[in-house]
């Protein structure tokens, strides 16, 4: 039997073509603008393909209890919804997926609303969310026999796409903006076995250069571009539909950097909907760092129809993203679910990881922007406090610990960007302190750290 169902729709000019018809780069012969994966047996309510959502809910869950490889895979678990493979038994999996959603009482009553939860795709195999969707993309280059995959990466897709490459045999080539990325990333690529190349550019530059590879030679490209990651990437959709019993949250919102995360969860609520397993979907909030916002930009120029790219500087790396692939779809994402598009400082970054941190939950400086956002969300009274919101982690803390050792050691921030916060951010900062090897002085500093 096949399992492949799908086929890929442009997102521009909506021509239709087969999987392998898909240009090296991924865009459109036509127009340029990227794809989409859709299933047209899932179209006519009568087609034969058509999910029936009461036998998913059950068999979905059952799965969880199964000691089946694939059904222990949180993206797999779901695999009817992503019919992308001529065979399942092709799935290259580390067995992502199926991150805790865990409540934040804290921030919750600091922000006055009843209900808060962080869905932590951190604490996937390679740490990010980038592994959801590498498990769907790159089991696609191993059923075509690709020997080669790449990414230009800020890091997390480069750790995942090594990590994955690696499992399934297949070599892997990384282009990352030189000195730009966080060191636990870097190290990932290359405890991998990637060929890991440092240019002297930044992340779009890196794009600019693998889009003229991938012409010349046979390599698979596994960036956010490729449709399939987006596959992957929607499955934390239904793991949120999932733990809240398929009545969706309020309001999901989701850092923003190439725009590929909030894109791909906009799909998977959007197709949760349209078969029948959700009623409607959750407004759909993206963030991005002051320093590197065309999204917001284009928001607030544009409504969203057209983007000017930026030079993009922020701290959050993974974020530094000035020209983004799938703003396109994101924007879709915001507009048809009401939700909003803002931007976050530098400041409120920090005080915002340092706050989840004191929650127990870790998270890199690119996620912590959602926190950042409902903030603002909140005083702008666009959230009520009887909503249900859930932030995504998307990465975790110990994958940029430098920023977390500067920012308790008061070093991360210049003057001008702490001033005004300096009250925030001293009842967060917890540095280590140097004391003498005897129980009298440690017995001190825990009476100093008390006051
Ligand atoms: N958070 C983290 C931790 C990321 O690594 C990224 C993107 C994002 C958020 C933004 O997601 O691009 O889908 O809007 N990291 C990329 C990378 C681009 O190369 O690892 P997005």
């Amino acid at each position: 039997m096949n399992d492949n169902l799908h086929q890929l729709r442009c997102f521009g000019c909506g021509a239709r073509i087969s999987g392998s018809e898909a240009r090296p780069d991924f865009r459109c012969a036509n127009c340029g603008d990227l794809f989409e994966v859709e299933y047209p047996g899932w179209l006519s309510r009568q087609g034969h393909d058509r999910p029936n959502p009461g036998a998913l809910k059950w068999l979905w869950r059952e799965r969880r209890c199964s000691s089946e490889t694939l059904d222990q895979s949180g993206v797999w678990r779901f695999r009817e919804l992503l019919p992308i493979l001529n065979n399942f038994g092709n799935a290259v999996t580390l067995l992502e997926g199926n991150t805790p959603l865990y409540p934040l009482p804290r921030a919750a009553r600091a922000l006055g609303i009843d209900q808060l939860f962080a869905k932590h795709q951190g604490m996937n195999p390679t740490g990010s969310f980038k592994d959801t969707g590498m498990t769907a993309a790159l089991s696609v280059a191993r059923e075509r026999s690709f020997e080669w995959v790449a990414c230009a990466s800020t890091g997390n897709t480069s750790a995942a796409m090594a990590a994955y490459a690696a499992r399934a045999g297949l070599r892997s080539l990384v282009l990352i903006p030189e000195g730009k990325i966080a060191w636990g990333k870097l190290s990932q690529a290359m405890d991998y076995g990637a060929v890991t190349c440092q240019l002297k550019t930044d992340f779009d530059g890196c794009v600019k250069v693998l889009a003229q590879i991938v012409q010349e030679a046979p390599i698979y490209l596994l960036n956010s571009v490729n449709p399939y990651r987006l596959e992957g990437q929607k499955t934390p959709a239904f793991e949120i539909a999932e733990a809240f019993d398929w009545n969706v949250p309020d309001h999901l919102i989701v850092p923003g950097g190439n725009l590929a995360n909030s894109s791909a969860l906009g799909k998977g609520f959007r197709e949760l909907r349209e078969l029948g397993l959700v009623a409607r979907m959750p407004r759909i909030s993206v963030i991005q760092a002051e320093g590197a916002n065309p999204l917001v930009q284009s928001f607030a120029k544009f409504q969203g129809e057209k983007i000017e790219p930026v030079e993009a500087h922020t701290r959050a790396s993974a974020i530094r993203i000035g020209n983004p692939a799938s703003w396109r779809k994101a924007a879709q994402a915001v507009k048809e679910t009401g939700g909003w598009c803002l931007d976050v400082t530098e400041t409120e970054i920090a005080i915002a990881k340092a706050e989840l941190g004191a929650e127990g939950l870790g998270c890199e400086p690119a996620s912590a922007v959602t926190l950042g956002g409902l903030k603002k969300l909140r005083a702008d009274g666009k959230i009520a406090p009887a909503e249900t919101v859930v932030l995504l982690l998307t990465g975790h803390t110990l994958k940029d610990a430098d920023y977390t050792i500067n920012f308790h050691r008061g070093t991360l921030l210049e003057q001008r960007e702490a001033s005004g916060h300096e009250q925030a951010i001293d009842a967060l900062r917890r540095d280590a302190v140097s004391v003498d090897a005897t129980p009298a002085a440690v017995l001190a500093a825990m009476k100093d750290a008390a006051l």
